[in-house]
């Protein structure tokens, strides 16, 4: 039996997708434990390239059951389009599970979030646009509509008629725009829930049952640490709970069960959206991490801000998901830089830390202070074993590995699935 997390230690786009798609193989189940449509997996496997938003990167492997959790929040438009995207190229999604818990993205919820977002002006957040954030605090507020509700249509239309009354108030007398209207919405929702309905079901139970059997199960993480709600850099962060303990309450199991959590981080930093990235370049090298690693968003084609490796950020995530594995992604962008630089510590205020601060203005104000390492300046695409790869790059993911004090086990090379190294036996 083995139950392995995976979890982003960054700000999001680490490869976990692809990370997960390798790891899937041999998995059981695959949960999905949080966030919504604002995550964007790309995964290329033997059957093309794939942008997943919501559904698990298990969904390639025919015996694989894939579970969106309870934690999730589930966008009905787009999971429809993504179920019947998936199966015009042959993929079968029979063996998905949705739960009747997670919570359902509605047109409210992204009008809110509209009106919010340019409210802020300058402060604001620069979230993917999707709704997450007014969903999950009507989730909080108890005034969510859940995946339950959806399927069934008298529930749903009495549910949503009381929600929104309160946000066209809020809409018309706050914001002074225009309401949403009752009748199209429960028209267009209710043929979603028609051809999702026969995926909902109580996952939580499944998922025990799975680990009762002695199954192998995948739970994977959306977005990442630095993003979450508590730990991430507030309030520049998205509304769930990314870390690792948010994986426990997002598919319904007890911590006991956890048997690895595998951290994922790229091999340099990228951010989308506002707020603090200490290591963020604006100059030449940011620009060429951007171009070779065609760091454009999944979900929203925004340019994401590139950098050097954080290993402050790195340390910090390991500790936060008390991480037992590292796979690093993306080794192969790096490969025609001549020198690399690590930050090591941070400069605040004339004083070295080498811990995250708080406060998003003080981490503003940290000045990375950089270890340099040489580059390799070759291809290490075609590399599968750890000693095949040139020595500085061996010297660079052990470096990494020493200052995030956990065990590199994957070393990714490139997009594929072939193109991986395998240190240590993966759970
Ligand atoms: P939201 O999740 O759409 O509310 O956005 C909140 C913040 O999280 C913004 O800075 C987004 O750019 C960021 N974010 C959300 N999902 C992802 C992701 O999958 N990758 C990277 N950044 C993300």
């Amino acid at each position: 039996m083995s139950v392995v997390i995976v979890v982003g230690a960054q700000w999001g786009d680490e490869g976990k997708g692809r990370v997960v798609d390798l790891l899937a193989a041999r998995a059981d189940v695959v949960a999905r434990y949080s966030g919504g449509t604002n995550a964007g997996h790309t995964v290329i496997n033997d059957f093309g390239t794939f942008k997943l938003h919501l559904v698990p990167a298990g969904i390639f492997h025919p015996d694989c059951i894939c579970v969106v959790g309870n934690g999730t929040v589930v966008t009905p438009g787009l999971l429809v389009q993504e179920l019947e995207d998936l199966q015009r190229r042959g993929i079968s999604t029979a063996n998905l599970r949705i739960s009747d818990r997670a919570h359902v993205i509605l047109p409210h919820h992204m009008k809110q979030e509209a009106l919010e977002e340019s409210a802020r002006g300058d402060d604001r957040i620069g979230t993917t646009g999707n709704g997450i954030g007014p969903a999950y605090v009507d989730k909080t507020a108890r005034e969510g509509i859940r995946m339950a509700d959806l399927i069934d249509p008298k529930v749903f239309r009495s549910r949503l008629a009381a929600v929104l009354e309160a946000k066209n108030r809020i809409f018309t007398r706050v914001y002074g725009a225009a309401p949403l209207e009752l009748e199209p919405i429960v028209a267009e929702y209710s043929a979603y829930a028609e051809k999702l309905a026969p995926y909902v079901v109580e996952t939580s139970a499944l998922v025990r049952q799975a680990i009762k059997d002695g199954k192998r199960v995948l739970l994977e993480g959306a977005q990442a640490t630095m993003l979450d709600l508590d730990f991430g850099t507030y309030p520049y962060v998205t509304t769930s709970h990314p870390v690792s303990a948010g994986a426990c309450l997002g598919v319904g199991i007890g911590p006991t069960a956890i048997t690895d959590v595998l951290a994922v981080v790229k091999a340099y930093s990228t951010r989308v959206g506002m707020g603090p990235m200490p290591t963020e370049l604006l100059d030449e090298d940011g620009e060429k991490l951007r171009e070779i690693g065609h760091e454009y968003g999944t979900t929203t084609g925004r340019a994401r801000r590139c950098g050097w490796f954080d290993a402050v950020v790195g340390r910090f995530s390991t500790d936060v998901n008390g991480a037992t594995r590292i796979a690093i992604t993306r080794l192969d962008i790096l490969d025609s830089f001549p020198v690399l630089k690590i930050c090591v510590a941070y400069e605040l205020d004339g004083a070295r830390i080498e811990t995250i601060p708080t406060n998003a203005a003080e981490l503003a104000r940290c000045k990375p202070i950089y270890e340099e390492l040489s580059g390799w300046m070759q291809s290490t695409c075609e590399a599968r074993t750890f000693d095949e790869l040139p020595e500085a790059a061996r010297r660079y993911v052990d470096r990494i590995a020493e200052l995030l004090d956990v065990p590199v086990d994957l070393v990714g090379v490139g997009a594929a699935r072939l193109q991986a190294i395998v240190r240590r036996e993966l759970p």
